[in-house]
């Protein structure tokens, strides 16, 4: 369905008293009170924010985004107390968690409340919910007065936004609303995690690693496919879609350093010859033997070897950015899947709809 609703976007300052910001930050939370959706930054990619309490409102979330509708949305809180008007039955380990990591990137599935919109939870018994940490969305929430449904601010399938441009080019004349508080932090999502099973199981890895969960509460469980080669497995029901793609072809090649570099001249020499445009995305070492290279059209810096963090960071806005100039194959050298690198590694798996060459 074709939309063209006007999109306002409010430009704020992450220093949230500053008066103009303050002001702007009002008028965004009286749409999203109002049953409108509003694009919100958090610390780890923008949120489609709208009343979790009205499933009108949320309804318009899976327009927008073209979402399918048994996809479970994520609830905000802007702060601690308000877990108890979202979720019941909190378990022990859970308020552990929340008082760890919160406001942060973890999300909780848990028994949900009695008002929350059922479109939220596609018809779910559990709930997600998360406080973010970004000045800017905690405040959203607070003015609104309700919790806010959202979920990644992108049309589906796409890469996440990390920044309100992303979020106008995926949703501009399709939302009421964006509020612009400059880049996000994190780059990838929060980490998902259901607390209604013994031992509390990880459906998605973010921006809390896995170690750093297993220091407050003890062992996790985690799908063994997140900890090697991932193969498609969905135990959310958002996973089993394809994700964070690019439109060209991208294709992840592993290996040891110097035989990685090798097969990727000969996949790029082959993908010439047939007269792809192409594309690289290696991090800061590796650069230097890309850089106008005769064989690549386009050849973006992810990160660097020394910090996922930086990886993380980079990894939507490049693979955007092979959209933009229109590349048709795409080679990605891949990360140790530690800590953040297991985010990052399952974003990039999911975007290569799995393609991995063993160099
Ligand atoms: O960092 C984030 O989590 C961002 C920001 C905006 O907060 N949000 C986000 O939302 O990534 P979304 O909708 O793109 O991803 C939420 C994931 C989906 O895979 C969905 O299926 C899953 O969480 N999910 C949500 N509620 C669930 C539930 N009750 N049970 C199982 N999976 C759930
Ligand atoms: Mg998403």
């Amino acid at each position: 369905m074709e939309q063209n609703i006007l999109t306002k976007v409010w430009v704020v300052d992450k220093n949230v008293e500053e008066q103009k910001s303050c002001a702007h930050l009002v008028d965004a939370a009286k749409l999203v009170e109002s049953g409108e959706l509003v694009a919100f930054p958090t610390e780890t990619v923008y949120g489609l924010g709208a009343n979790a309490l009205s499933d009108e409102a949320v309804e318009k979330i899976f327009v927008a985004k073209g979402r399918p509708s048994d996809n479970p949305l994520i609830v905000h809180i802007g702060e601690k107390s308000q877990l108890d008007t979202v979720a019941t039955d909190i378990p022990v380990k859970a308020r552990q968690l929340m008082e760890a990591f919160w406001p942060g990137p973890l999300t909780m599935f848990l028994p949900k409340k009695a008002g929350i919109a059922s479109k939220v939870t596609a018809g779910l018994s559990t709930v997600g919910v998360r406080m973010p940490d970004h000045p800017v969305a905690l405040e959203l929430i607070k003015q609104a007065h309700v919790p806010i449904a959202a979920p990644s601010a992108n049309r589906s399938g796409r890469p996440s936004p990390t920044t309100a441009q992303h979020v106008l080019e995926d949703l501009a004349g399709r939302i009421s609303g964006i509020v612009d508080g400059g880049s996000t932090g994190v780059g990838v999502e929060s980490t998902t995690i259901d607390m209604t099973v013994e031992p509390p199981m990880i459906h998605r890895p973010g921006g809390i690693t896995v170690e750093q969960i297993e220091r407050v509460i003890g062992e996790v469980a985690i799908d063994p496919a997140f900890l090697t080669e991932e193969k498609e497995q969905p135990i959310s029901p958002g996973m089993k879609y394809k994700h964070y793609a690019p439109k060209g072809d991208l294709w992840l090649v592993s290996g040891q350093e110097d035989k990685v570099r090798a097969k990727m001249l000969e996949l790029l020499t082959e993908a010439k010859e047939q007269g792809l445009t192409t594309g690289v995305m290696v991090p800061r070492e590796h650069l230097k033997h890309w850089d106008n290279h005769a064989l690549v059209d386009v050849t973006l810096q992810c990160g660097s070897l020394a910090s996922l963090e930086e990886v993380a960071q980079d990894l939507y806005t490049d693979l955007r950015r092979f959209d933009e100039e229109q590349i048709q194959f795409i080679l990605a050298e891949t990360y140790p899947r530690e800590g953040l690198g297991l985010a990052v590694m399952n974003r990039l798996e999911k975007a290569a709809s799995h393609r991995m060459i063993k160099a």
